[in-house]
């Protein structure tokens, strides 16, 4: 397969080009380097440097290549900042996706991975479903729920396929340590808990413990990066084998709270924690379930939230001095 990998040089996208190339793919990527690094760009990997927002530069692309599989990384993903600034996750997230989707109708490629996310869910209770109502709360939420409701409609009218993923909580890095979250991309719990036992902050906040949950703290489910990679591989060949479009949620299918998280990296070194207000945009509680990931991709997670702790700690100190 020839896979177009748009974000390829960010740090999901980055981790799904590692995989496809152990896969033996052919990897084109095109990135604008906003959020993502020509380091982590993979050698074997063919790099256009471009915006999907600009029709020139996809066409461009789709001009000289003849690609098989389209997947979508090329995301704002912060959710706080998200609620801050909503007119820019509209223009990158939807308009992006509308500017490829038209390009790849154009040159008949119809076979498209998508990442989207639990917060489509909003205020969940218990275990996420993919057939569950989506009802996002913040407006990073809401452009991915609008692209999905784009793509589905593309789909209607010009038979194309999809394999729309929503991603619970990712962390960690590839096993050769060579790629993995940039340290001035840090929002996420994990990597901000990390730093606060390699001397790069002295504490963690945990942002709210009066949810309505086990310890008062927000219920995430973690997933390891190369995990969710591999489910995109899996994705791009049910896709190429003529699969029928789906919606899948990719997650462990088991919750923690943050300070059960902060728990975690505590038993690799003392972890001080500082319980702050709560933050804009969080629900209480997200867990994923992957039964249909399992029965539809044949997708089992390897990594557990120990070893995604443990490979974020490595990264994290291999780069601390850089
Ligand atoms: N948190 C802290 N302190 C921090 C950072 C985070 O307490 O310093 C808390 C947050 O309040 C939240 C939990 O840790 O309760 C996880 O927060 P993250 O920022 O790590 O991740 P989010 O749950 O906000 O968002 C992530 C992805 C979204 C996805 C969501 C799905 O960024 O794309 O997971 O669960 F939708």
């Amino acid at each position: 397969m020839k896979v177009l990998v748009v974000g390829g040089a960010g740090y999901i996208g980055s981790h799904t080009v590692y995989e496809l190339i152990k896969d033996n793919q052919e990897v084109i990527i095109l990135d604008n380097l906003s959020s993502g690094y020509k380091e982590l760009v993979h050698p074997k990997a063919k790099f256009y440097l471009g915006d999907i927002k600009v029709k020139s530069d996809v066409e461009n692309v789709f001009k000289q290549e003849k690609i098989d599989v389209v997947m979508h990384f090329a995301a704002k993903l912060i959710v706080p900042e998200s609620v801050k600034e909503p007119l820019a996750y509209y223009y990158n997230n939807v308009e992006g996706v509308r500017v490829l989707l038209e390009v790849m109708n154009e040159h008949n490629v119809k076979k498209f991975v998508f990442s989207s996310t639990a917060a489509v869910y909003g205020e969940a209770s218990g275990v996420c479903q993919e057939d569950m109502i989506t009802k996002p709360i913040n407006p990073y939420g809401e452009t991915k729920l609008a692209c999905e409701r784009m793509i589905s409609w593309v789909a209607n009218a010009h038979d194309f396929k999809f394999v729309i993923f929503r991603y619970f909580n990712v962390a960690g890095a590839d096993e050769s340590l060579k790629i993995g979250l940039m340290k001035d991309q840090l929002t996420h719990l994990i990597p901000l808990a990390i730093q606060g036992i390699i001397g790069i902050r002295d504490h963690l906040t945990i942002y709210g413990n009066d949810y309505p949950t086990k310890d008062g703290t927000c219920v995430r489910d973690y997933i390891h990066v190369s995990d969710l990679a591999s489910a995109h591989v899996l994705g791009a060949h049910y896709l190429f084998e003529g699969g029928k479009s789906e919606t899948i949620n990719l997650g462990s299918s088991q919750g923690f709270t943050v300070l059960e998280v902060a728990q975690a990296v505590n038993e690799i070194a003392p972890l001080k924690v500082v319980i702050g207000p709560r933050r804009d945009g969080d629900p209480a509680e997200l867990i994923a379930s992957n039964e249909k990931a399992q029965r539809i991709l044949k997708w089992v997670p390897k990594y557990e939230l120990k070893d995604i702790v443990l490979s974020d700690y490595n990264y994290r100190k291999k780069i601390s001095n850089r």
